[in-house]
């Protein structure tokens, strides 16, 4: 079984020593636990590339705006553990609240611009608790490197920007989705659909191999390839709202013409359900 810390300052002295004994480097993968295999990409790229592997799993509250699933947000850390002694992983950090923000806290990290757009404009408030909750667990860890899916596109945009600003000495290394068999981005918020739900949220995939289809047969338009999208995804029965469907560079920045390496990046409820996902588009 890997290490369980709960607190930061136990956390830290063991990696002190570890450092110490001979400089060992360490890889960093923060979570929200319920680990699946997009997790677990994410782990195996940190192991092979460091000599320590630290996970972190932690539902940040602050992340969460009112109404949002922070309560019902699946939570099992004997599972989460079971996976990481399976992948080799050496420390799991699970702080409480407590730890993470103690009484008194009042210092929050906000990355201007990158947070106000997309997820920002439909979670206001969700990129400040993220970037916050980062910082706090890249101080205690302190790692060589840090993971970030591309599931999480624009997140990992806001924590590459962060890093630069705030001269955080940490690399930033990005790992690409891992998707189902069928093509559904694995999610710990998949354990909320059900299988008729599941069916349609498969229509968010689809409408990215349509929207490729219609780029490798010379259609550039990024409005006529976002509106061929949500014509499909909107024909599907659970499809409740789409929150957004935008393309834009490798930077977040809205595109109308688009080019190899542009991204499409959706926002969908299906059922109770808010899914996203994202496509880099190759020509
Ligand atoms: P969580 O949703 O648990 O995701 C943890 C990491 O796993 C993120 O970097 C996310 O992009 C990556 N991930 C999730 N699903 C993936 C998939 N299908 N393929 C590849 N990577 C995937 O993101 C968070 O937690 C939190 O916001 C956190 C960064 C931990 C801060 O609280």
């Amino acid at each position: 079984m890997p290490l369980l810390f709960r607190k930061v300052n136990e956390l830290r002295n063991y990696l002190n020593t570890l450092r110490c004994e001979g400089g060992k480097s360490v890889g960093f993968v923060p979570t929200m636990g319920y680990l699946h295999e997009g997790h677990k990409k994410l782990i195996e790229t940190s192991k092979l590339q460091n000599e320590i592997t630290v996970v972190s799993i932690y539902v940040n509250p602050t992340q969460f705006g009112p109404g949002e699933d922070y309560e019902r947000y699946p939570r099992d850390l004997n599972r989460d553990m079971s996976v990481c002694e399976e992948l080799g992983v050496d420390v799991v950090f699970a702080p409480t609240d407590e730890e993470m923000y103690p009484a008194g806290n009042s210092t929050e990290v906000y990355v201007r611009g990158l947070s106000e757009v997309l997820e920002g404009k439909f979670r206001p408030g969700h990129f400040k608790g993220v970037a916050t909750v980062v910082t706090k667990l890249l101080n205690v860890v302190q790692p060589d490197r840090a993971y970030f899916g591309e599931k999480d596109y624009q997140q990992l945009k806001i924590i590459e920007r962060m890093v630069k600003d705030l001269l955080i000495p940490v690399q930033i290394v990005p790992v690409e989705i891992v998707r189902e068999p069928d093509g559904l981005a694995y999610s710990s918020r998949n354990v909320y659909l059900s299988s008729e739900e599941r069916e349609s949220a498969l229509s968010i995939y689809r409408s990215f191999l349509l929207a490729e289809k219609m780029i490798k047969a010379g259609e550039r338009n990024a409005q006529r390839i976002k509106e061929a999208m949500e014509t499909y995804i909107r024909k599907h029965p659970h499809v409740k709202k789409i929150d957004y469907i935008e393309i834009t560079d490798p930077e977040l920045n809205p595109k109308e013409e688009v080019q190899e390496g542009d991204r499409i990046l959706v926002a969908v409820w299906v059922g109770n359900t808010r899914l996203i996902d994202n496509w880099k588009v190759s020509l």
